[in-house]
């Protein structure tokens, strides 16, 4: 039977006109009514997804064949492609698959839209260091803009993962190590990319990402295994992947690895009772690049077909690239070895994502070339961007004030490959972003209005030798040191060196796990020669996770953390180093003094032994402090802020009673300020041990020179809750301190009671 594609409009439509009380509900019927329609093999088919061959974000998988490939579209066999990119490419590739196909189902297009899509915004651990949610609501949904207009409907993010091991390259993709301010940046990510209405043409589908644990891999080395309890799971890992279930996000994406032997792609734990169990979450679930396939390598599944049938059981509804759901679960199926129901519900999953974006009424909709004009890298998204790496900076040191530097009677010597790199700043997973579009640092000092200082620039330090790019290894310089002494003739002669000291943009993404972080190459043997000349060093550190800083961290005057802050990054960081804007940001994770620290993260427990004791039977280095260089929620202004003490309205509350906590904070500087009011609690007994601190709130307050500003937050037991040791969420009676304060260390303490 053909059924042309209006015929199927027609149907569903009717449907739709007959049952319009509830979207939901008549979107299911909709799904019903087209599933009807289809055999097990177009159902298969929808379960499908293949990356374009002009764009590979993983291996090549074996025996791709192309020209197989393309007739797989064209019968209807191919669900999804990724990293389809454009208006012309997109809608081409559509109209093999609608044209061709026997009932004509539109494809969906996914891609790893992940700090902007054209335009950049910081990487997301940049601009989670904004603590400022509202921000990646807007950033998310300009994303959202550009990538539609280019044809996509799904992006690949946000990637939720809770991470705790700076040595793990994907650390630049999350909001960093705390699961209450990366379950704030989750949901605001979701909301913005998938705005009011996923049918909307400048809205994308948004995937939570990657379930679960991933940011849990052992030494920080990607892929690798997962170990942790279901208690640090529940506590630590799921919390912003429920805030994504709340937010509504309409996917999910596996993780690769195992997690206690048991891959996440066939993990009924997760997928079946929690998720679809528990959450109800009714989207998709997409598996990771080939990690249906990878179930064959971690020694779980004999060969794909058994990774097809444990993957479809576990609750995996699409295979990406890994071609064992299109291989294999007709035959599996067909010999009942795999019940077709499963095929249904992954089916039904995948077919409502694209009823709810609309690809039904219109498959060529989001293939838009003027909007592809338009909308993409213009103005008003610049400005945005400028704004979110402004935001994302976070103050380190500023010695004797520093900065800001004036803007006329100096002389600057700027320094150091990174300050004239216009590709750093973009960061790594850049989706579109056009190489070398960034506004370097140099070019970002000498675009300032108003700055008429003597500028001079020099690389001194090269940091990589060779290629830069998204698929391959990185070489460092360590050995070609020509530049050093023009730089120290020059740092001789100048009054301030800004110094840009950090990471290449590749050092960090996928693949990028490093046993040491330190600043790679020669940096610190060039900061040294300078410093000897010249210690009036401002360093501006460019980077996609903690780096280990070692004496820079004492001798340097000045350190801005900017990350990776997008295409706008120079002007911003210019606007900051001037004083045309202060920094406000804080750090969404530890930087550790060492290297040996890591996993190092504010929210640990408790050991038995945790206070020093005049012999060695504590728990603690030998070699180091146990105390990160600097800590999770740390950042300075232009100005200076004192906290009063906590004022509680009560000692005591009851379930579902409020407490109030408040804090008077006062700007005792010359300047306005912006500030992070931060709130953690202590659940001093309960009956699995808690974290010795746990954030549970925060306001970012501005503050104008000499005026305070009362802030207050009201906990209810429900902030109290945890998974405990009977595996319920819920709050236990006893004791618990809160504290406030400037960072996750510097904080005022009060103490309250939970009764029942
Ligand atoms: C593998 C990565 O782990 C995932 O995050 C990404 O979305 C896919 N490749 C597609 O590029």
């Amino acid at each position: 039977m053909v059924i042309s594609f209006v015929l199927l409009c027609l149907m569903t439509n009717n449907l739709f006109a007959k049952n319009n009380s509830s979207p939901t509900s008549s979107i299911d019927a909709k799904v019903d009514s087209v599933m009807k329609l289809m055999t097990l093999k177009e159902k298969i088919g929808q379960l499908n997804q293949y990356a374009s061959a002009w764009e590979m974000t993983g291996p090549a998988p074996e025996n791709a064949n192309s020209q197989k490939e393309l007739e797989q579209i064209k019968s209807g066999m191919v669900g999804s492609m990724l990293n389809v990119t454009g208006a012309e490419a997109t809608r081409k590739a559509q109209k093999l698959a609608v044209e061709n196909s026997r009932l004509h189902i539109p494809m969906v297009f996914g891609y790893d839209v992940i700090h902007g899509y054209e335009t950049m915004f910081p990487i997301p651990l940049g601009e989670a260091a904004s603590w400022e949610p509202d921000l990646a609501e807007k950033t998310s949904s300009i994303a959202a803009k550009e990538a539609s207009a280019a044809g996509i409907h799904w992006t690949f993010a946000p990637m939720v993962d809770i991470s705790r091991d700076a040595r793990w390259g994907r650390i630049m993709e999350g909001a960093g190590e705390d699961p209450y301010l990366g379950s704030q940046f989750a949901a605001a990510r979701v909301k913005g990319f998938q705005g009011e209405n996923l049918s909307d043409v400048n809205t994308v589908a948004a995937c939570a990402k990657h379930f679960a644990a991933y940011g849990f891999v052992e030494a920080g080395r990607d892929y690798n295994t997962v170990d942790i309890s279901d208690y640090t799971l529940n506590n630590v890992v799921l919390p912003p992947f429920k805030a994504a279930v709340d937010a509504g996000v309409a996917s999910f994406m596996n993780a690769f690895n195992l997690i206690g032997g048991v891959p996440s792609t066939m993990n009924t734990y997760l997928l079946r009772d929690i998720l679809k169990g528990k959450w109800q979450f009714g989207g998709m679930v997409v598996s990771d690049w080939n990690s249906v396939g990878e179930m064959v390598n971690h020694g779980v599944a004999a060969d794909k077909a058994e990774a097809a049938k444990l993957a479809i059981e576990g609750g995996c509804d699409m295979d990406m690239e890994g071609r064992c759901y299109v291989d294999h679960l007709e035959q599996l199926v067909n010999d009942g070895v795999v019940d077709e129901k499963l095929i249904d519900d992954a089916c039904a999953r995948v077919l409502k994502m694209k009823f709810e974006l609309g690809l039904f009424d219109d498959p060529y909709k989001y293939s838009n070339d003027e909007r592809e004009k338009d909308d993409i890298m213009n103005p008003e998204n610049l400005a945005v961007a400028r704004e979110s790496a402004r935001k994302s900076f976070v103050l380190l040191k500023n010695e004797s004030d520093i900065l800001p530097l004036k803007k006329s009677g100096l002389s600057i010597a700027v320094m150091g490959e990174l300050a004239e790199d216009k590709d750093s700043p973009l960061g790594s997973w850049r989706a579109k972003a056009i190489k070398n579009s960034a506004v370097s640092v140099i070019e970002g000092i000498k675009n300032l209005k108003g700055q008429q200082n003597d500028i001079q620039f020099t690389e001194g330090v090269r940091l990589i030798d060779g290629e830069k790019s998204f698929r391959s290894e990185l070489t460092f310089n360590t050995t070609d040191s020509s530049g050093f002494e023009a730089a120290r003739e020059m740092a001789k002669k100048s009054d301030v060196v800004v110094l840009a000291l950090g990471e290449n943009c590749f050092q960090t993404g996928e693949g990028r796990s490093q046993t040491n972080i330190s600043l790679k190459g020669l940096q610190k043997q060039f900061f040294d020669q300078i410093y000897k000349v010249n210690p009036n060093i401002v360093v501006v550190l460019m980077n996609g996770r903690p780096v280990v800083l070692g004496d820079i961290a004492d001798k340097a005057k000045a350190i801005l953390e900017v990350w990776q802050p997008g295409s706008e990054a120079g002007n911003a960081i210019a606007e900051v180093l001037f004083g045309d804007y202060a920094p406000s940001g804080k750090l969404p994770v530890s930087f550790p003094l060492v290297n040996g620290q890591e996993p190092i993260y504010y929210n640990h427990m408790s050991t038995g032994r945790a206070k020093a004791t005049e012999d060695v039977f504590w728990s603690h280095y030998t070699d180091a402090s146990n105390e990160p260089l600097y800590p999770f929620g740390y950042g300075l202004s232009y100005t200076k802020f004192d906290y009063s003490d906590i004022t509680l309205n009560k000692n005591q509350i009851k379930f579902g009673e409020p407490l109030r906590a408040s804090v008077d904070v006062k700007n005792v500087g010359d300047r306005e300020g912006t500030e992070v009011v931060q709130l953690y609690i202590h659940d001093l007994f309960a009956s699995a041990a808690r974290p010795v601190k746990e954030l549970k709130g925060f306001k970012k307050v501005t503050i104008p020179a000499g005026e305070s500003k009362t802030v207050s937050f009201t906990l209810t037991d429900k902030d109290l809750a945890f998974y405990n040791i009977n595996k319920e969420w819920t709050a236990e009676p006893g004791d618990f301190k809160v504290f406030v304060g400037t960072n996750s260390r510097d904080v005022k303490e009060a103490s309250f009671k939970l009764v029942k």
